[in-house]
């Protein structure tokens, strides 16, 4: 803990209603399993977070609160210095969480029967957002080739031609990828040439490893295309109970429609804690995110190096950000429903299970190693003795 913040520290979340832990028994039928599955972190928070929560709740009113100057400050100051992106106060819509904003962007710019473009094995809401408001799904699949995925682009210009909307993850859950300036751009003119707009999830946009580099798909300077911009502090401080986000949105005419659905459902995020932690983390937590990528690039490492030696038939996608390691059990030749088993039952192990991503997910894993990296190491070790008892 040379940096000051304990990564290794394990801290007891049981009995806190965590959903991670409390929910171990609906998910997998157990409650013993390690649980490794939803993404949030099982570390603390950035202590200035704590400080801001902690100062407010000592002012024992909580009543409705507005939105400081301070609050939407601390955001632009984080996008200019993190991600050198210079947004302006207009731009911003706060909203209670990325998820409920995908959906209120599939409302406002389709009509139900019109189309929307997903990029799977992709973040299961997605997929939801899409059926759920009865729109179509049209799938453009990730391509796998030696270990790394990339956007099938002419497959993507067929898809476009048709669609209305585009929902972009970028980084991408759970592959990993961190999008490049290249890539964005391709996506970019084939967005503007067929009038689709994206919506770009930039959740994990901070939770980029050493050697890549995140770019914001709104920043390149030349591009004609309309795109809504989702960026939380939720995955980068471990805060995601706290429930605010932000889109930023440079179009006023994109903006309008979004907040009239935010309105028309009087949706609002103005929650006097979360609105303490937003401003806390993103004006003071830096020191601690440098930390914990530094944690999170080594726990990826050893995590690649115990299955290379222990377990070689389970291939790691690379990642290149988020806290999400997509492992590829293929080789073991299971169903899903018997990978399930062995991980639920055999081995003791709650991830995510890869087909929950779409088809395209068949035979992998998701691991969040978002945890003390004994954690982890207590994992890869139940998955070992499992697989060789
Ligand atoms: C890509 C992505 N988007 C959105 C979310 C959830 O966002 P929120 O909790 O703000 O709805 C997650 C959580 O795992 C995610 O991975």
């Amino acid at each position: 803990m040379s940096s000051g913040f304990d990564f290794d520290q394990e801290i007891n979340r049981e009995g806190t209603h965590s959903v991670k832990y409390d929910g171990r028994q609906n998910m997998f039928g157990k409650s013993d399993v390690i649980p490794v599955w939803v993404a949030d972190m099982d570390f603390a928070a950035p202590p200035a977070v704590t400080r801001a929560l902690t100062e407010r709740a000592a002012h024992p009113i909580y009543g409705y609160t507005l939105f400081p100057d301070s609050l939407y400050d601390a955001l632009i100051g984080w996008m200019q210095r993190r991600h050198g992106w210079a947004i302006q106060r207009d731009w911003i819509i706060l909203c209670p969480g990325v998820v409920p904003s995908i959906n209120a962007a599939v409302m406002a710019f389709t009509q139900p029967g019109e189309s929307v473009i997903i990029q799977p094995p992709v973040y299961f809401p997605f997929f939801s957002a899409v059926t759920q408001t009865g729109r179509k799904l049209i799938q453009n699949p990730l391509h796998l080739e030696n270990g790394r995925y990339t956007i099938d682009f002419d497959h993507l210009e067929q898809c476009a031609k048709d669609a209305k909307l585009l929902l972009l993850c970028s980084p991408h859950n759970p592959v990993g990828r961190v999008w490049q300036p290249a890539e964005l751009e391709r996506l970019l003119d084939i967005a503007a040439k067929h009038d689709v707009i994206v919506f770009s999830d930039e959740i994990h946009a901070d939770l980029i490893y050493p050697g890549n580099q995140h770019h914001t798909l709104a920043a390149f300077p030349e591009h004609a295309a309309k795109i809504i911009t989702a960026v939380a502090p939720s995955k980068t401080f471990n805060i995601p109970g706290l429930n605010l986000s932000a889109l930023i949105i440079p179009d006023q005419s994109i903006r309008n429609a979004v907040t009239q659905v935010f309105n028309t459902m009087h949706i609002s995020a103005s929650n006097p804690f979360s609105i303490a932690a937003f401003e806390a983390a993103y004006r003071e937590g830096e020191a601690w995110l440098e930390a914990l990528l530094i944690y999170l690039r080594d726990t990826r490492d050893c995590v690649e190096t115990f299955l290379a030696e222990h377990l070689p038939e389970i291939k790691v996608i690379k990642a290149e950000g988020t806290y999400l390691l997509w492992l590829d059990c293929r080789a073991w030749n299971r169903t899903d429903a018997q990978l399930k088993h062995f991980f639920i039952h055999e081995a003791g192990v709650g991830m995510s299970p890869g087909i929950l991503f779409g088809a395209e997910g068949s035979g992998f894993m998701r691991l969040n190693i978002g945890v003390p990296r004994c954690t982890v190491l207590r994992v890869l070790e139940r998955i070992r003795q499992a697989k060789y008892r």
